[in-house]
């Protein structure tokens, strides 16, 4: 779609028209390949959502089309549906999305179900009590099965996103498949990205080891891509129904970038392999209209043309703060 309203354009041309919002660093699951090893708390300064709205609608007027609401656990949050209802009044025709692990859904889909929002991603690595145990630390499984299927009674549309991992839960790259095609998701299947926060020692599968094995039971095609997005999809040659992959790792991923990112504490960050940041915490704070309003359109514009994949394999900055 082209917008000349939109003043969100990337010194590299690219038009920035969707932003990721962590709302909070913290989780209630410790993933392997997230924050395996930190404190139950982690101690963050919060924006309140009052005025992390405040800025949203700010990016919205320069030309931001989508939100996806990530963390840590989003719906730790207290009052993350007023905030969502929030985004919608000021602008019916957003798009507001939200990625979770799913645990909190049987609390909180009742109220979501009321804001607007239409679509949520879960993050499901596995359809094993044990497996699950193994990889987040808690006994979830029950709680995110259940968060699904009142998700999808409150007509609310579902993506899996699975993380296979060697060793732990690649038995299960076919049968997340058979389950998401039964129940009506649609599974993306994400590479591994080491990071310095992650159990040492973990392996994921590249994209076309994944292929590989999908086709051992399926038959395929890609799809063309209509638009841009992180994903590479495939279409299932006996039916209409798809899956994805999200390969960062691949050198066109970074081409048809049109994200930027907030963190729950008010940094802006470019790129998400890619140190630079700008704090605007305080001209949020302050509610200072015209410095928010600078910040975002100087970030975009410093954005990165890649990512650092391939000079340094590993990222310092946590999944859990810049929101994956
Ligand atoms: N590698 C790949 N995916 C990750 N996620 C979190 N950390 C990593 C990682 N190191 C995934 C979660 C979630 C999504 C937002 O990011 O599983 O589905
Ligand atoms: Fe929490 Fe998601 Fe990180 Fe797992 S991957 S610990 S669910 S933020």
């Amino acid at each position: 779609m082209n917008d000349i309203n939109n003043k969100l354009i990337d010194s590299f041309g690219r038009k920035i028209d969707y932003i990721r919002v962590s709302v909070t660093k913290n989780c209630n699951f410790r993933c392997k390949y997230c924050m395996p090893n930190t404190p139950p708390y982690i101690e963050e300064t919060l924006i309140p959502l009052p005025k992390m709205l405040e800025f949203l609608k700010i990016a919205m007027d320069l030309g931001i089309k989508k939100i996806r609401l990530t963390g840590g656990e989003p719906l730790l949050r207290s009052d993350l549906s007023g905030f969502i209802k929030g985004i919608y009044d000021y602008k019916s025709g957003i798009e507001v999305a939200l990625t979770t692990n799913g645990f909190l859904l049987e609390k909180y889909i009742k109220d979501l179900s009321k804001t607007g929002l239409k679509r949520i991603n879960v993050s499901l690595d596995s359809l094993k009590k044990e497996t699950i145990i193994k990889i987040s630390k808690r006994d979830a499984l029950d709680s995110i099965l259940n968060g699904l299927n009142l998700t999808k009674e409150y007509g609310l549309k579902i993506k899996l996103n699975m993380v296979p991992l060697r060793g732990i839960n690649d038995d299960e790259i076919i049968p997340m498949l058979d389950f998401a095609l039964s129940e009506g998701y649609l599974l993306r299947y994400i590479e591994y990205m080491d990071n310095s926060f992650a159990f040492k020692g973990l392996k994921g599968f590249r994209g076309d080891e994944l292929l590989k094995i999908i086709s051992t039971k399926y038959s395929f095609k890609p799809i063309k891509k209509r638009h841009f997005g992180p994903a590479n999809m495939y279409e299932l040659l006996d039916s209409s129904k798809a899956f994805g992959i999200i390969a960062p790792h691949s050198h066109s991923f970074c081409e048809g970038c049109n994200r930027i990112r907030l963190t729950s504490d008010g940094i802006i960050c470019p790129c998400l392999y890619f140190e630079d940041a700008i704090d605007i915490s305080s001209a949020i704070l302050n509610d200072d209209k015209i410095a928010m309003k600078e910040a975002l359109i100087k970030a975009v514009f410093n954005k990165p043309e890649k990512n650092k994949w391939g000079e340094n394999e590993t990222s310092s900055r946590a999944f859990y703060h810049t929101g994956g």
